[in-house]
């Protein structure tokens, strides 16, 4: 969703702003634009689309400055036009913001009374009139106008502040965005997103919720919500600079599936030993939150669902504990009777997805005694705000359709069931078997990936459709599931998933030539079963691709393509049938020719209801 980018510097900071924005498009936009101080002169450039079009603006009417603040807009309030693209501006004062304003209305009311003219439709405009107008009335900071805004605005917000008449710094401010200051020598910088500074710095500090900060170019003060000046730690991290690069790929997501075997390698190390996981795996506290608790509901939104839908089979199945798993936006709302001794579990690849930190919220309020998140982002909200967390070591993950990020949930989530299972009589045995495989992972996700040139073959068949139905049955549904979405997402191709078995149900009567059906079909206990299915299917006339067990017989004939899948165990055959739909999406996008990374109307991370 929308990103921020703000530099303070003894030179001019509009390449490195602009460079910014462009490490921050993955994360999904429809405008952008920048404002900079130029000589005690406030100057503004913004474009609809992408940031090259901001780019070639600033090269048509250049402008320049030592402080700056630029945006990336994904349009909530008003349409994505040049005049909603951030920053707005109050005469001398200059916004950028993600989040949502919730009582922008009634501020904008009040402002409008007080004769300030609005020239956007957005509720970011009303925080520049509002600074403005605490400035104008009384002779205070920059610093406290941003922290009394703070207490007037309603809502969540990550925003950035500059202002003419105080032109030696940036003011910021955290409630519910996430923002992080990056430190230089003699600059300072602050974004959404700490991949957009990862040229300028690897020192960071994360903001916390309610802290405001001035940034000039040597001095960060930073205040908590009551107005405190307090420290943060600052943190070194230098992964993002292997992120912003594609190497050898294409794409960004053909870069991120074929990075799995090692992400899956990096989750294991000093995790699991030859009999079983090490004592390192998970601390005191969280073995011990293990042991008492009797039920698990799992939320979490999109690809992080589809991981809570697998998991599910294994925590009921190998630790024998209820699991209920619910998309969090539902779950946020909903009038639950929550279960006896109940943990909840976020999924979260970004750590930052709105319904899911609000379901985390309200969760204590119902009776969860607990909380536990699976999270990709160390220092993320969902971090922060859980008893305990897993990070998942995957990596930065640019492309916006998750790969990398959702087989390191996977694994993670099958470490956590192992801990959870050892102290409900999963024997040693068991425990030795259930490693054995995962050491043997990252090789078995390799030779799914030599499936490459027969997908990349096999996805010409679907450039004229315009439906695809995906089958699976057990664990593999949520399999189909995950392989739908990310056939929607990135080749604009309806596509739905259906367990096998509600076939007859409904979706049967949508079988003909036009309508390609993908299954996922492992060598388990389900296989016969899927296969009837798939026959009432051929017995209609539909198209079938089947990836299937190598080792499994399946009749071969008109209307059947098949595709062996390596040979895996029954609890990592969702790691393994995930890969190939994960190719076939990206195949079937490329000779469509869309914008695989960046897929149109989407966003990498959710920050907003
Ligand atoms: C967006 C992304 C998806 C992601 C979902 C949940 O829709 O495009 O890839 O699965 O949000 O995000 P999270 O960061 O919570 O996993």
């Amino acid at each position: 969703m929308c990103g921020i980018v703000g530099a303070i510097a003894n030179h001019d900071v509009t390449a490195s702003l602009v460079d910014g924005l462009r490490k921050l498009e993955y994360r999904g936009y429809d405008s952008a634009g920048v404002a900079l101080l130029n000589g005690g002169k406030l100057e503004r450039r913004r474009a609809v689309g992408k940031v090259q079009n901001l780019a070639n603006v600033i090269e048509a009417t250049p402008v320049q400055g030592v402080v700056g603040i630029a945006h990336t807009r994904w349009a909530t309030h008003g349409q994505p036009t040049e005049a909603n693209a951030h920053p707005h501006v109050s005469s001398n004062i200059a916004v950028v913001h993600n989040g949502i304003i919730e009582n922008y209305a009634t501020l904008r009311d009040e402002l409008k009374g007080n004769g300030y003219v609005f020239t956007s439709d957005t509720d970011t405009e009303v925080i520049a009139h509002l600074v403005h107008s605490l400035l104008a009335a009384e002779n205070i900071s920059l610093l406290r106008a941003v922290q009394r805004a703070s207490r007037i605005l309603h809502g969540a917000y990550g925003m950035v502040i500059i202002d003419q008449k105080h032109p030696d710094q940036l003011v910021v401010a955290r409630s519910g965005s996430p923002l992080v200051i990056g430190h230089g020598e003699g600059e300072n910088y602050v974004a959404s997103d700490p991949l957009a500074l990862a040229e300028h710095t690897s020192q960071f500090t994360y903001l916390e919720e309610g802290d405001v900060a001035k940034v000039t170019t040597t001095k960060i003060d930073i205040y908590n919500d009551r107005g405190e000046h307090v420290l943060r730690d600052q943190a070194r991290d230098t992964e993002f600079n292997a992120a912003v690069s594609k190497g050898e790929y294409r794409h960004f997501m053909l870069k991120e599936i074929y990075e799995q075997p090692s992400v899956v390698q990096r989750i294991l190390e000093g995790r699991i030993g030859a009999n079983g996981l090490l004592p390192e795996a998970f601390d005191a506290k969280t073995v011990e939150l293990f042991k008492t608790i009797e039920n698990i509901t799992i939320i979490a939104c999109g690809t992080s669902y589809h991981a809570g839908l697998v998991a599910r089979y294994w925590i009921e199945e190998l630790a024998g504990i209820p699991c209920n798993v619910e998309i969090a936006s539902e779950f946020r709302y909903r009038k639950i009777a929550p279960p006896k001794n109940a943990m909840l579990l976020t999924i979260s690849q970004s750590g930052e997805t709105a319904d899911t930190l609000a379901g985390l919220r309200v969760a204590l309020d119902r009776g969860f005694v607990s909380s536990l998140t699976i999270c990709n982002v160390p220092g993320s909200s969902l971090v922060r705000e859980s008893d305990a967390a897993f990070m998942t070591r995957a990596g930065t993950e640019v492309g916006v359709a998750s790969t990398k990020a959702f087989t390191a949930q996977l694994v993670s989530l099958l470490l956590v069931t192992l801990q959870l299972a050892k102290t409900r009589g999963y024997s040693q045995a068991q425990e030795v078997e259930l490693c054995n495989d995962l050491h043997k992972l990252p090789a078995i996700l390799s030779d799914a990936l030599s499936m490459a040139a027969g997908i990349e073959h096999l996805s010409a068949e679907f450039i004229h459709k315009q439906h695809a139905l995906f089958l699976g049955r057990g664990v593999q549904y949520p399999v189909a599931m995950e392989g739908a979405l990310k056939l929607k997402e990135i080749s604009y191709i309806h596509a739905e998933a259906y367990a096998a078995g509600e076939l007859k149900h409904g979706p049967l009567a949508l079988i003909d030539e036009d309508m390609p059906v993908i299954a996922v079909a492992p060598n388990d206990e389900l296989l016969d079963k899927l296969k009837s299915n798939l026959e009432e299917v051929r017995a209609r006339g539909g198209e079938l691709f089947v990836f299937k067990d190598k080792n499994a017989d399946f009749t071969d004939g008109e209307g059947i393509t098949l595709m062996d899948v390596p040979h895996v165990s029954d609890v990592m055959s969702p790691l393994v049938y995930n890969i190939p739909l994960q190719l076939l999406s990206y195949y079937v996008a490329l000779i469509k020719g869309t914008d695989v990374d960046q897929p149109r109307n989407l966003a990498k991370s959710v920050t907003v209801e």
